[in-house]
C-alpha cells in the first residue's frame, strides 16, 4: 500500500529513524560526490499555492541528485481546486508521475490529494503542519547533540504549523518541549494532548531556562499578512533577542525555519551569532527530503 506524508503522526519512531539512517547516507554520499541514482526515471509534481526558497530548491536538487526529475507547478499554473477540483488534479498527476509534494493553504487540501493520488504524496507545509521541516530540524538537532536523550528544545513564539509539528515530533520522540505563545496564538490542543513532554505557558524566560535548542519562526505565517502589524505588537515580547537568552543556559542554539524577519521574531545579532544552527537545518532540507522520499518510494 503506497504511504503518504502529510503529517509527522503519519510515521511512527521506528521509521522516523528509518528516515533518518538514510537521511544520514544520502549526506555522507553526497559529500563524498558518490552517486546513488535511486530514483532514477522517478517523476515529482510540486504543487505550490504559496512562495517557497528552500522547499522547492532542496526537493528539486534532491530529486535530481537521485537521478530523478522534478517539476514546479507555481500558484498560477494549477490553481488547485479553482481550476480544477482536488481529486481531478491527484487522479491526472497519479497517471503521469510517482510523488506528489504539495505546499497548501489548507491541510484539508493535503488530505483530498492523499486520498485520491495512487502515488505518494508529501506535506510542503500547510496551515497546520510543516513536516518536513520538522523531521530535517530533529536530524540536524540529532547531529548537534548526538541523539535526543535529555534533550529540551523551547518554541517560542506563534504555534503555527511549524510548533504543531515539533509537538508532533515531542510526541513520538520524547524530547522535553517547552512551547511560549502569546495568550490567544497557542498550538493546535489536539497535537498538545498527545504530548506529554510538551507544556505549554505564557512566559518566554521559563520556556528558555533549561532549553539546549531555542527555536522560533515568523510572527504572521504565509496567508496572514493582513495580521502582520498587529502581531508585531503582540509579539513583541516574545523576541528571541540577547535580553530573553540571558534566561537561558549558556551552551544553547538557536534554531529558526527561514525565512526571518530579522527585528521581528529574532534580533540580528542572534540569528547570526556563533550559537545559531539555522543554515544547517536548510542544508539539512535537502537531504532529509532525499531521505524521505527514498523511503516513500523504495524502502517503506
Ligand atoms: N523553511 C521553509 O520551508 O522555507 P521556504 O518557505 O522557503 O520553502
Ligand atoms: N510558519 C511559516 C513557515 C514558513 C516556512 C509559514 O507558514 O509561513
Amino acid at each position: 500500500m503506497k504511504r503518504d506524508l502529510t503529517s509527522i503522526f503519519d510515521l511512527d519512531v521506528s521509521e522516523i529513524y528509518k528516515i533518518f539512517e538514510l537521511t544520514k547516507e544520502m549526506k555522507e554520499k553526497l559529500k563524498k560526490r558518490i552517486e546513488h541514482k535511486l530514483l532514477s526515471d522517478r517523476t515529482l509534481a510540486m504543487i505550490f499555492e504559496k512562495p517557497s526558497l528552500r522547499t522547492r530548491v532542496t526537493f528539486e536538487t534532491g530529486m535530481e541528485q537521485l537521478g530523478g526529475h522534478a517539476i514546479y507547478l507555481a500558484p498560477s499554473d494549477i490553481k488547485l481546486g479553482k481550476r480544477e477540483s482536488i481529486p481531478d488534479v491527484a487522479k491526472n498527476l497519479s497517471r503521469w508521475v510517482d510523488l506528489i509534494m504539495a505546499r497548501v493553504f489548507e491541510h484539508q487540501s493535503i488530505k483530498l490529494l492523499a486520498q485520491h493520488a495512487t502515488v505518494p504524496v508529501i506535506n510542503g507545509l500547510c496551515d497546520l503542519e510543516h513536516p518536513c521541516q520538522i523531521l530535517g530540524d530533529i536530524f540536524t538537532i540529532t547531529e548537534k547533540a548526538g541523539g535526543l536523550d535529555n534533550i529540551t528544545i523551547a518554541y517560542i513564539g506563534d504555534g503555527n504549523n511549524v510548533c504543531n509539528s515539533l509537538i508532533a515530533a515531542s510526541a513520538l520522540l520524547k524530547f522535553r518541549l517547552n512551547i511560549a505563545t502569546p495568550e490567544g496564538f497557542e498550538p493546535n490542543q489536539d497535537y498538545l494532548n498527545k504530548a506529554s513532554q510538551a507544556q505549554l505557558t505564557h512566559n518566554p524566560a521559563a520556556a528558555v531556562a533549561d532549553a539546549d535548542f531555542i527555536y522560533t519562526d515568523v510572527w504572521a505565517s504565509m496567508g496572514q499578512e493582513a495580521e502582520a502589524e498587529k502581531r508585531k505588537i503582540i509579539f513583541r515580547p516574545f523576541q528571541v533577542n540577547a535580553q530573553l537568552l540571558s534566561n537561558a543556559k549558556k551552551d544553547y542554539r538557536i534554531m529558526h525555519c527561514l525565512p526571518a524577519h530579522r527585528g521581528e521574531e529574532i534580533s540580528g545579532e542572534v540569528i547570526d551569532g556563533p550559537a545559531s544552527i539555522v543554515f544547517d537545518q536548510a542544508e539539512n532540507r535537502l537531504h532529509i527530503q532525499k531521505g524521505i522520499m527514498v523511503w516513500l518510494m523504495l524502502d517503506k
